[in-house]
């Protein structure tokens, strides 16, 4: 089976980008490790007030150590970082935008979880999606695999017993389906989402979310369906990030044949003005995305 480096040799990816990848995707196997002995929560708070777990912590010491001494990044934004880090020394000029840990409530009840992390050129991690050169995340479920897309379709590698990542799937596609997950509590909701969420209802669609919006994503990625994350009544720009999580699952599920949105603009193209913003997120099937959008424009109208 086709492992990783094979994969990329063959992808004619620039050969700083390779040994990128390479790298952050190595770093799965110390993360999962670390599972077993950073299970407790620290007393601290990220820069959003939630409280970080440790393996929150541990994973962005870890990742932001080895990209730093790779001498390959020049930017770096963590979700878990206040500010952007800079490498003024890199001799290549990558910028890298991650969620370390994302759904890290969830790793006490040994549901999946997972690494996110999108790679620019340029050396600025403010930019658009759509200027992404790669976006990938690693999921720690039952397997360790890894969701890449180097902007031309979309591979999944599943991690073997030695550590070496080997190709299970590739010109991965969003099918149209019918599995929905949504963030919020419904009172909270907006009157276009509660209307989005029946209209979809009324048609079939089947709830699944775990609150790990990586593993929730990579079920509609396999499935098909939509995955939401919305505006809330006095929360307008909703709890996800456009940088750490709206970018890169987004580019992942363009590539696939799906979108993103945030119910009237495609999130690709939004140009970030801080690392911190939050967006509502609808990201997965064609089918859904319509729906979406049109339900969302009906509201405006
Ligand atoms: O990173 C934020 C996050 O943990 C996502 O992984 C997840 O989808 C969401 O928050 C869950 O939020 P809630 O508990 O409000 O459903
Ligand atoms: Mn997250």
């Amino acid at each position: 089976m086709t492992t990783l480096h094979e994969y990329l040799e063959s992808a004619d990816c620039e050969p700083d980008l390779c040994t990128l990848i390479k790298l952050i995707a190595e770093q799965a196997q110390p993360i999962r490790e670390a599972f077993i002995t950073h299970q407790a929560y620290v007393e601290s708070e990220n820069v959003y007030g939630e409280r970080q777990a440790a393996m929150d912590t541990w994973s962005d010491e870890l990742i932001t150590r080895v990209l730093g001494e790779s001498g390959l990044v020049r930017e770096l934004s963590s979700e878990e970082q206040d500010e952007i880090r800079t490498f003024p020394r890199a001799k290549a000029d990558y910028a890298v935008v991650m969620d370390p840990m994302d759904g890290s409530s969830l790793i006490q009840t040994n549901l999946a979880v997972g690494t996110i992390v999108g790679i620019f050129g340029g050396g600025k991690v403010l930019q658009r999606g759509r200027g992404l050169k790669a976006a990938l995340y690693m999921l720690y479920g039952p397997m360790t695999t890894l969701t890449l897309t180097l902007g031309k379709g979309v591979c999944i590698f599943a991690m073997d017993h030695g550590g070496v990542y080997r190709l299970l799937e590739q010109d991965v596609r969003i099918p149209d389906g019918n599995l929905y997950g949504t963030g919020g509590g419904r009172p909270d909701w907006t009157d276009p989402h509660t209307a989005f969420i029946a209209a979809i209802e009324a048609n079939g669609a089947k709830l699944r979310y775990t609150g790990s919006y990586v593993a929730d994503f990579h079920q509609i990625l396999k499935y098909g369906g939509i995955y939401c994350y919305p505006a809330l009544k006095g929360k307008p720009t909703g709890k996800l990030r456009l940088l750490y999580e709206a970018i890169p699952i987004g580019f992942i599920a363009e590539q696939a044949g799906g979108a993103i949105t945030d119910g009237s603009v495609d999130l690709l193209d939004v140009e970030p003005t801080e690392p911190h913003q939050r967006t509502p997120i609808y990201v997965g099937s064609m089918n859904m995305i319509r729906r979406a959008k049109e339900i969302f424009e009906r509201s405006r109208a």
